[in-house]
C-alpha cells in the first residue's frame, strides 16, 4: 500500500473514492442536496492510499483551522476530514499508514494539534485522538417553555427579547451577506473549542446549514447599536417542530433573546436545539428545569497533541500549580515525562526525570486538553494513573477552562 499526496487534478477520484467508502452517491443540488461540502477541501492536504498496481482504494484529508484554546488564545489546528477505506480493502492497514503520514506530515508542518469528528468512537484512540468535547439536542415543548425570569415588553419597531435592550430581525439565508460570518467568528474566538470557519466556506457554502444555502429562517439579534451580534438558524418541519440548527451569541442577553425567539413561535409545539454545550444555561432559565429533555448526548471534537510541551504551554490557565505528567505515546513510539508549572496564567512545561503524579495516554491528554472532561473522571476510568493522593484533585483545577469547552462545526 503506497500513501501519496493529491493535488486539484486528483478532486474527482479522491471524492468519489470516499464516496464509495461511505457506500453512497454525491447528493446533487436537484436531489434537495444543499452546497457541495467538498468545494472547501484542500487537495494540497489529502491523501490517497494507493494498491500495488496503482489503484486508489483510501483517502484521508485536513482543512486548516484556527482552534480557539482556554484563555482565548487562537492556534492553528489541522481538522482531520474525509477519511475512508474501500470496504473491499479495510482492516489491511490503510486507515494507518495514512493516519501516520499525516501525523508526520502535520510536524513537518509545524502543527502541534490536530482535531477530528468521529463516524465511531472505536476508531481513532489507538492513533491518539481523545473526545474533547461535547454536545447534546435540548428539545423544550412549547407548553413548558416559560422563562423563570418574565419578558420585558416590545414594540413593533424593537420587539421584545427579554430584558436586553437589543432586537429580533427575521431574515432569510439568502438575505444574511455576511452577517453569519461576522458574528460566528466573533464568537468562536472567545470560546474554548471552537473551530474558526474560513471565509471560503462561506463563500463556497460548503458546509452544513447555515453555512451552506440550504433554505433557513435565521432571526439575528442587534445589540443596541443595532450591531449584529448573534443569531438563531432554523426550519420548522413535521410534526410542529422548530430546529434550530444553530444558536450563536457573543453574549448571554443575546443567546437568551434569540431563545426566547424561537420558544415564542407560534403554531409549534416543540422547539429542539440541536448543538448545546452540556452545561447549558438555557435549562436554568426555564421557569420548569425538566421542560428541556436532553438526548443525542455524544463526543463531538477530538484532539490530538503532536508536541505536548507546545501544546501545554499554548492554552491559557486559571489556577497556579505544578505537575508531572509521564505521557505514551503509542502510535507514533514516544515517550515524555513533563513537569508542568503553572504561574499567573502562563504555563512552562519541561522534561524531567522526577517521579510523576499522573501517568497517562496522548489521546488522554488530549481529552483533557481543552478542560471539557476531568482528569479525575479518567481516573476513576481506569484511563489515568494517579500515583500519589491529591494529584487528580489539582489536575482537575489546573485544566479546567473559563467555561466549558464546546464546538458546533461540522466539517
Ligand atoms: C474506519 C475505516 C477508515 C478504517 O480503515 P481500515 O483501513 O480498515 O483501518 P486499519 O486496517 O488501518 O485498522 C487499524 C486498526 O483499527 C481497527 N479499526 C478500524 N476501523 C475500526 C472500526 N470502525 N471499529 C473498530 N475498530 C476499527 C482495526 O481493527 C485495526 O485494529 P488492529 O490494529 O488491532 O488490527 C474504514 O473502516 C472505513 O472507511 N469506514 C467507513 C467510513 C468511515 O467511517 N470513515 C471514518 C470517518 S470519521
Amino acid at each position: 500500500m503506497e500513501i501519496r499526496p493529491t493535488t486539484d487534478k486528483d478532486l474527482d477520484v479522491f471524492v468519489d473514492t470516499l464516496h464509495a467508502a461511505f457506500g453512497r452517491f454525491p447528493e446533487t443540488p436537484a436531489e434537495g442536496g444543499s452546497g457541495v461540502w467538498w468545494s472547501a477541501l484542500e487537495m494540497d492536504r489529502c491523501l490517497l492510499a494507493m494498491t500495488a498496481d496503482g489503484r486508489p482504494v483510501g483517502t484521508a484529508g485536513a482543512y486548516s483551522f484556527e482552534l480557539t484554546l482556554p484563555g482565548e488564545v487562537l492556534v492553528p489546528a489541522a481538522g482531520v476530514t474525509a477519511v475512508g477505506v474501500l470496504p473491499s480493502h479495510r482492516r489491511q492497514g490503510a486507515l494507518s499508514a495514512m493516519m501516520r503520514h499525516q501525523l508526520d506530515e502535520l510536524r513537518a508542518r509545524g502543527e502541534f494539534l490536530s482535531v477530528l469528528l468521529a463516524s465511531e468512537a472505536l476508531i481513532y484512540r489507538r492513533f491518539g485522538y481523545g473526545p474533547a468535547t461535547y454536545t447534546q439536542r435540548l428539545t423544550v415543548p412549547r407548553h413548558q417553555a416559560a422563562f423563570s425570569l418574565p419578558r420585558a415588553r416590545g414594540t413593533a419597531d424593537a420587539p421584545a427579547t427579554g430584558s436586553d435592550t437589543g432586537s429580533v430581525e427575521l431574515l432569510r439565508r439568502s438575505e444574511c451577506g455576511e452577517i453569519l460570518e461576522e458574528v460566528y467568528d466573533r464568537y468562536r474566538r472567545a470560546q474554548p473549542g471552537a473551530l474558526s470557519r474560513p471565509h471560503r466556506w462561506w463563500a463556497l457554502h460548503a458546509g452544513q446549514p447555515p453555512i451552506s444555502p440550504a433554505p433557513r429562517y435565521i432571526a439575528v439579534h442587534r445589540d443596541a447599536d443595532g450591531v449584529p451580534d448573534g443569531y438563531a438558524s432554523y426550519s420548522i418541519g413535521e410534526p410542529n417542530t422548530l430546529t434550530v440548527d444553530e444558536t450563536i451569541a457573543t453574549d448571554a442577553a443575546a443567546y437568551t433573546a434569540l431563545a426566547r425567539f424561537v420558544l415564542g413561535h407560534d403554531l409549534v409545539t416543540q422547539v429542539v436545539f440541536k448543538h448545546v454545550p452540556t452545561e447549558h444555561p438555557l435549562r436554568w432559565q426555564l421557569a420548569d428545569f425538566r421542560a428541556g429533555e436532553v438526548s443525542g448526548d455524544t463526543d463531538w471534537l477530538w484532539v490530538r497533541l503532536l508536541d505536548v510541551p507546545r501544546a501545554l504551554t499554548a492554552r491559557g490557565w486559571f489556577t497556579d500549580g505544578e505537575l508531572v505528567l509521564d505521557v505514551d505515546d503509542p502510535f507514533l513510539g514516544e515517550h515524555g515525562r513533563y513537569l508542568l508549572t503553572v504561574r499567573d496564567g502562563k504555563a512552562d512545561c519541561v522534561p524531567t526525570d522526577r517521579e510523576p503524579d499522573l501517568s497517562l495516554d496522548v489521546s488522554d491528554l488530549g481529552s483533557v486538553y481543552l478542560g471539557g472532561t476531568a482528569p479525575s473522571t479518567l481516573v476513576r476510568a481506569g484511563h489515568i494513573r494517579s500515583h500519589r493522593p491529591g494529584a487528580a484533585t489539582l489536575a482537575d483545577a489546573l485544566f479546567r477552562a473559563e467555561r466549558p469547552p464546546h464546538c458546533l462545526h461540522w466539517f
